[in-house]
This record gives C-alpha cells, sequence and structure tokens, in this order.
C-alpha cells in the first residue's frame, strides 16, 4: 500500500520513542523506505542499533556530519522523502517548528523542507494542554502541518489524559492518508454512526445505546484507506475519526438531510442507530408534572428510513449501499428480510442482545448478508470488523 513511498521519521525524546520502532516496522511492512532521524534526546530513548536494524538503513543524527554533506546534504535527505513524520513530537520540537529554528539536524531538516509533514506528539498532559504548546498547534496547523494524536490514556509520568502518542497503526493510517496512497483514493463514502436524539420537549429526548464506536471505527478503516470519509453523526459517546469531514446532527430528520446533502457518493454505510420514531409534536415548553396523577400521553410519527431512501434513490444511488441490522433474535432470517425490504446491498447483521455484551461493547460479531447469501466473521473487535469491511468496500467498488 506505501510501497516505494519514502518516509523521513524523526524521532524526539520522549518515552514514546520505544512505539517509533514497532512505527518503523509497520510502515516496512506496507513497503515503505524508512529515512530514520535522531534527535540528541532521541539518543537517550533508544539506540541508533535497533532503529537502524529495523529501518534497514542509516541513522542520521548530526547536522554536521561531513560525510553525509558529501553524499546527501540535509537539505536533499528532506526533499527525497515524500512524507516528513515526526513521531514522538516533543513540547521542545513543536515549539522549534513554529519559531522556525535550526540549531541541529531534525529542527533544520523541518525548515528546509518543501515535503507535508505529519506530527504525532507525545507529552505530559500538562504540557499538551498548556496554552503554549495549544498555540504552536494551531499556528503549527496554519503551516499546514498535519496531526495524528496525541491520544487520551494513562501516561508513563503516572498522569491520566491526552498526551500519548497515537499507536503505530494510527500512525500508519495518518501516513496513508497524508499521501493518499490508500485503495479508496478517489471514493466518496457516506457513513452514519450514532444514535439519533427525538425531543419531547426542551429537556427531555427519546434515545437509545449505540455508542458510535463500530460506526466511528468504520469512518476510520475507510479514511485509512484514502476515501473521502462524510461522517454523519448523532450524538455519539466516542469522538468522531480523524481524517473524516464530521457533520453532527441530533434528531433522524437532520441525519437524512446531511445524508442527502453528501451524495452523490461512491458507497453509503448506515451504521448509525436511527429512532425508528419520533414525538409527533414536541412540546415547545417543559412538559409539566400536573400532581393530580394523571400522566402525560406520547404520540409517535415514523421517522425516514434513511437507508431504503438511499436504497431506492435512482440516479443518485451510491454504487454499494451497506446497512446494520441489530437483532436479538433470529439473526441471519431477519437480517435477510431486511436487506430485501431496504433494498441495500449488503446489510452487517450482529446479535445484540445483552448476554453478547455487544452494544456499547469493544467486540463485534457479524454476518455479512449480501446477493451471495450469509458470510459469518469471526467474533473480533469493532476496529478488525471495520477494517473487514473497509477492505470488502474498496474489492467491491474496484479499487482494491
Ligand atoms: O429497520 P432497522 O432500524 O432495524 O434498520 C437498521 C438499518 O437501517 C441500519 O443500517 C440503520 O442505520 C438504518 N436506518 C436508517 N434510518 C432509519 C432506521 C434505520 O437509515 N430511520
Amino acid at each position: 500500500m506505501l510501497s516505494g513511498k519514502r518516509i523521513l521519521l524523526i524521532i524526539g525524546g520522549g518515552i514514546a520513542a520505544y512505539k517509533s520502532l514497532d512505527l518503523i516496522r509497520r510502515l516496512k511492512e506496507r513497503g515503505a523506505l524508512v529515512t530514520p532521524v535522531l534527535t540528541a534526546a532521541g539518543h537517550e530513548f533508544v539506540t541508533p542499533l535497533s532503529v537502524a536494524a529495523l529501518a534497514g538503513e542509516k541513522v542520521h543524527s548530526d547536522l554536521f556530519d561531513l560525510t553525509a554533506e558529501a553524499e546527501m546534504g540535509h537539505i536533499q535527505l528532506s526533499r527525497v522523502a515524500d512524507l516528513l513524520v515526526v513521531a514522538p513530537a516533543t513540547a521542545d520540537l513543536m515549539a522549534k517548528m513554529v519559531q522556525g529554528r535550526a540549531d541541529d539536524l531534525a529542527s533544520t531538516l523541518l525548515l528546509a523542507t518543501d515535503t507535508p509533514v505529519l506530527v504525532a506528539p507525545a507529552m505530559n498532559v500538562r504540557m499538551w494542554q498548556h496554552p503554549a504548546t495549544q498555540r504552536n498547534l494551531s499556528t503549527l496547523r496554519l503551516d499546514g502541518v498535519s496531526f495524528v494524536g496525541p491520544n487520551d490514556g494513562d501516561m508513563a509520568c503516572g498522569e491520566f489524559g491526552p498526551g500519548r502518542m497515537a499507536e503505530p497503526l494510527e500512525i500508519v493510517d495518518a501516513v496513508t492518508r497524508s499521501l493518499g496512497a490508500g485503495p479508496l483514493v478517489g471514493k466518496r463514502v457516506v457513513v452514519t454512526s450514532g444514535p439519533t436524539h427525538e425531543p419531547i420537549d426542551p429537556v427531555r429526548y427519546i434515545a437509545n445505546r449505540s455508542s458510535g464506536a463500530q460506526g466511528t471505527a468504520i469512518g476510520a478503516a475507510l479514511a485509512a484507506l484514502g476515501a473521502e470519509v462524510v461522517f454523519v453523526t448523532g450524538p455519539a459517546d466516542v469522538p468522531p475519526p480523524p481524517g473524516v469531514q464530521v457533520v453532527k446532527v441530533k434528531t433522524a430528520r437532520e441525519m437524512r438531510e446531511a445524508v442527502h446533502a453528501a451524495l452523490p457518493a461512491d458507497a453509503a454505510v448506515f451504521a448509525a442507530a436511527v429512532a425508528d420514531w419520533r414525538v409527533a409534536r414536541e412540546s415547545r415548553s417543559k412538559i409539566k408534572k400536573i400532581g393530580d396523577g394523571s400522566l402525560p400521553v406520547l404520540t409517535f410519527s415514523e421517522n425516514p428510513d434513511i437507508l431504503a431512501e438511499v436504497s431506492s434513490l435512482g440516479g443518485d444511488r451510491p454504487e454499494l449501499v451497506v446497512g446494520f441490522a441489530a437483532e436479538t433474535d433470529d439473526v441471519v432470517a431477519h437480517a435477510t428480510a431486511k436487506r430485501d425490504r431496504k433494498g441495500c446491498d449488503w446489510i452487517l447483521a450482529n446479535d445484540v442482545s445483552p448476554e453478547t455484551g455487544i452494544m456499547g461493547g469493544v467486540e463485534n460479531a457479524v454476518v455479512l448478508i449480501s446477493e451471495a447469501g450469509a458470510e459469518t466473521w469471526p467474533r473480533m473487535t469493532k476496529t478488525e470488523v471495520a477494517q473487514r469491511l473497509a477492505a470488502r468496500v474498496a474489492q467491491a467498488l474496484g479499487s482494491d
């Protein structure tokens, strides 16, 4: 997928530098050529020997390395790459980039380059949240630098919060996106995700337990293969994935509008748990408890079925329309009937009965229903389901 692409990888000084060794391996597995550069601080965390052994190339670290100057000057080194990746990027390295300093090889390369730059920050949570670092982040973004992470989590320093370097595979995905190198480059895919909230009155609404985790993983996996993803999401528990165009909605009707506005597209994946009904007349003021024991009566209207509508479109119908079926019994039979009823190409069916732990959990067990029949996938993480689905979408669109 990255075959023949040259990545100049700058490894800064931070405990996350050990993950850069895995990153080199993952990039090489995908056919990339990795030219490693170690900062002086980076030397304290990983050895040039292990970096060179994994990269299969000499490690550069000295600005005034005369042999290298004779063979390939530092300007040249920064320009032959297709992408510069800084992982981990310390607060200090980001600050240097903002100031345009060039007092070591890494900062000089970053200043001299005319190639895109992708930065994976890693630092203590307070350093990341400090206004100075946040200012630097905004400035670098304005300068056209792309970022992946940092992620939330436990940190080596014992604190918790944003600051952990993105995982190597997330960085690989970001590299693929930055290089526009995946099999779905040039393809536009609409993804719906999360629950919808259907208002009862200004303070109450009807919702469901969808976390948005599966839809988010699908958006991420499609974007990682290079697709241009329009990610239409209801109020989900998880943040939207990187590298997609996010459209936030609340109700089914807003979701429908957003989906139609995003068409035409090559494919559409409807992973949202759209409420089937809405309250027929939303009260403009909060419904009061009367206190005489009488109860409010809610009457419902049916929401538009976005999947069925898009499946039956004429010219604007995406080439591939994928729906989900969350069932609690007779999964294959119900999902097969649903595929016929909705007119979509594929249904990814899953058993969401409480004992499976799938709704809101990290794993999923799905059956892919297509014209060819039912194909049962082994139980795997939602990320793996998403990657498998994205690969199948690429295959179906003839772009794998
Ligand atoms: O009919 P049911 O809700 O089980 O269908 C589930 C599939 O249909 C999912 O792919 C969901 O995103 C989609 N759907 C929709 N609009 C609705 C209801 C469901 O797009 N109003």
